[in-house]
C-alpha cells in the first residue's frame, strides 16, 4: 500500500522499543520523510537509534504529540492508559495503539470520548518487514483516517481489517503468537537433525531455509497447504511415515487446543485492563 495519504501528516511514536523502531524504519524505507516522525520515551538509549535515523526524540511524550496527526502508542500495556492520559490529546488526533490486550473502551477512557482509535494487533515479524497486522477501527475512525492507519502499518508487511473488536483475540492467536508456533517446530527440527548427525548450523540453515520456502510456496499458490501437503506426501514415503508419527501423537489437535488457549489468555487480558 502507498504512504500516499501519509503525506504531510506528522507522525509520532509514544515508546520507541522494537516494534515502534520496526515501524518507523518501515515508513522511512516506505517513502515518508524522517522530518515528518517523531519518537517519544522514557529512555534516552532507547531514542538515539531514531536518532540515528534522523527522526526527531523526546523525552516528553506530551511535547512529542503536540503537533502529530497520529499518535502511535507503542508502550508496554502496563504503563498505557496513565501514558495515554497524560497526553491531553486532541479529538482530531489519530490514536493507534499496537498494546496487546487493550480493549478500545480502555484506550476511550483514557482520550477524548470521540477519539477516533485503532486498535490493531503486529507481530514480530513486522521487524523485518514481513509482519501481518490485524485492525479495528471504533465509530468515529472515518475513511480517511482508515486509509492512513492501514498505510502506516503497511509499512512493515501486510494488513486486515476486522468488523468486531473481539476477533483481535482470535488474530492474538494465530498470528500474534503465531511466530513462536513456528519457531517452536523449527527448535525441534533442528534438534533432530543434530541427532540425525547434522553439525548444528547446518542443521539450523535447513530448519530455517526450509521454513521460508514452505511459507513463500503457500504463500504464492493458488492452492491450501493441505494440497501442498498431500502434494508432497507419496504413500509409504518417509513425509508419510513423520506425518503418521505427528498424527498418533495427536499434533494437529495440540495446535488448535493451544490457539484456543492463546485466544482466551488475550480475552482474559482484556478484561484485566
Ligand atoms: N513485540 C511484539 O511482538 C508485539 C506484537 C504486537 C504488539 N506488541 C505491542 O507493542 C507494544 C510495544 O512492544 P515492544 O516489544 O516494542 O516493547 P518495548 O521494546 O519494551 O518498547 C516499549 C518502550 O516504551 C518505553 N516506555 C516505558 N514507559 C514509557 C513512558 N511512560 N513513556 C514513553 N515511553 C515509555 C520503554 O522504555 P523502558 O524499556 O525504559 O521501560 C520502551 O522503550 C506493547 O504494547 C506490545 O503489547 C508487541
Amino acid at each position: 500500500m502507498s504512504t500516499s495519504s501519509l503525506h504531510n501528516l506528522m507522525i509520532t511514536t509514544v515508546g520507541a522499543g522494537n516494534m515502534a523502531y520496526s515501524l518507523i524504519t518501515g515508513l522511512i524505507q516506505a517513502g515518508v520523510p524522517a522530518k515528518a516522525l517523531r519518537a517519544a520515551d522514557v529512555s534516552a538509549t532507547q531514542l538515539d537509534r531514531f536518532r540515528a535515523l534522523g527522526v526527531p526524540a523526546f523525552e516528553d511524550n506530551a511535547a512529542a504529540t503536540a503537533d502529530a496527526h497520529i499518535v502511535l502508542v507503542a508502550v508496554k500495556p502496563q504503563v498505557l492508559q496513565p501514558v495515554l492520559k497524560a497526553l491531553s490529546l486532541r479529538r482530531e488526533q489519530l490514536v493507534i495503539s499496537i498494546a496487546a490486550g487493550i480493549p478500545l473502551r480502555t484506550l476511550q477512557d483514557a482520550t477524548a470520548s470521540d477519539q477516533p482509535i485503532v486498535r490493531c494487533m503486529p507481530n514480530t515479524p513486522a521487524l523485518v518487514g514481513a509482519g501481518i497486522t490485524g485492525l479495528y477501527a471504533n465509530s468515529f475512525v472515518t475513511p480517511a483516517l482508515r486509509t492512513q492507519a492501514a498505510a502506516l502499518l503497511s509499512s512493515v508487511g501486510r494488513v486486515l481489517w476486522l468488523e468486531d473488536e473481539s476477533l483481535l483475540d482470535a488474530v492474538t492467536a494465530v498470528s500474534g503468537s503465531g511466530p513462536a508456533y513456528f519457531f517452536y517446530v523449527m527448535e525441534a527440527m533442528i534438534k533432530a537433525g543434530i541427532e540425525l548427525g547434522l553439525e548444528p548450523d547446518v542443521a539450523a540453515t535447513l530448519t530455517v531455509e526450509t521454513a521460508w520456502g514452505a511459507a513463500k510456496l503457500a504463500r504464492e499458490s493458488q492452492t491450501t497447504p493441505a494440497t501442498l501437503r498431500a502434494n508432497v506426501t507419496s504413500p509409504g514415503g518417509t513425509t508419510a511415515r513423520a506425518l503418521a508419527i505427528m498424527n498418533d501423537a495427536g499434533m494437529a489437535d495440540a495446535i488448535v487446543r493451544a490457539l484456543h488457549g492463546a485466544a482466551e489468555r488475550s480475552a482474559e487480558l482484556a478484561r484485566e485492563f
